[in-house]
């Protein structure tokens, strides 16, 4: 699950984020999923209620999530409710090493709620969660 500004990788600081866009990074999540044997649905907006209420639909249609909420992640706590109504196994995922930029990006509502977060892997972070996220299912 990508959230707010994801849509414009490509288009933001390559030293951060690198240089893949969304739908070219949602690729190479694809492929490591299924490499992984593991069956991967996206979603994506720019609109925290919606992010909000695809948690709430969670039920039936997935098993785990990893998500990359952006700054979402620093202070929404409505998505940090919607997690965990969601009540599924989380992976934190971030593209960028959070930990040492500013120190607003430190802080992560929604980490008490997942099982591991991955930050300032670039894309490959994506797979170490998956991989993560597999881990903890068959456990
Ligand atoms: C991000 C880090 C956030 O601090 C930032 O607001 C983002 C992307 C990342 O993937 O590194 O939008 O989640």
């Amino acid at each position: 699950m990508h959230g707010v500004n994801l849509d414009q990788l490509g288009r933001r600081d390559p030293e951060q984020y690198g240089t893949l866009t969304l739908d070219e990074l949602e690729v190479h999540i694809g492929t490591a999923a299924e490499e992984l044997g593991l069956t991967p649905r996206f979603f994506r907006t720019n609109h925290e209620g919606e992010f909000v209420e695809r948690l709430h639909r969670l039920e039936g249609l997935a098993d785990g999530l990893v998500l990359n909420p952006g700054a979402w992640t620093h202070y929404s706590y409505a998505i940090r409710d919607a997690l965990e109504l969601a009540g599924l196994p989380a992976v934190e995922v971030h593209l960028s090493d959070v930990e040492h930029r500013e120190p607003w990006r430190r802080q992560s509502v929604i980490g008490e709620l997942c099982v591991a977060r991955i930050a300032g892997k670039g894309p490959p972070g994506y797979r170490e969660a998956l991989e993560r996220l597999q881990k903890e299912l068959s456990a």
